[in-house]
């Protein structure tokens, strides 16, 4: 089994299952799949999706746009945040 999105469990073969369906588009596979969609916006994945329409015959392939990747962000990164705002506009 061969994994092309780690972040959606996404295999090589539910790709080309999609593509035998009709989803030739790469925005199609991506909503269809949510290939590209997981953490990493597609960094880990988005080239493997391209090269397997390609390889399927699939003659233009354009590049998706690239969001920044999702991070956790703490609470108390925020909290301290709210804080020192609050001090700015008191002062
Ligand atoms: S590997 Fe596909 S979205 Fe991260």
């Amino acid at each position: 089994m061969k994994i092309v999105c780690r972040c959606e469990d996404v295999t090589y073969d539910d790709v080309l299952d999609a593509i035998k369906k009709g989803y030739t588009d790469i925005e199609e596979l991506k909503r269809y799949l949510r290939c590209s969609m997981g953490t990493c916006q597609g960094r880990g994945c988005n080239r493997l999706l391209r090269q397997i329409l390609l390889e399927q015959g699939v003659k233009e392939v354009p590049f998706t746009k690239n969001r920044p990747p999702v991070k956790p962000v703490s609470f108390f990164l925020l909290e301290d945040e709210v804080e020192e705002r609050e001090g700015d506009e008191n002062e």
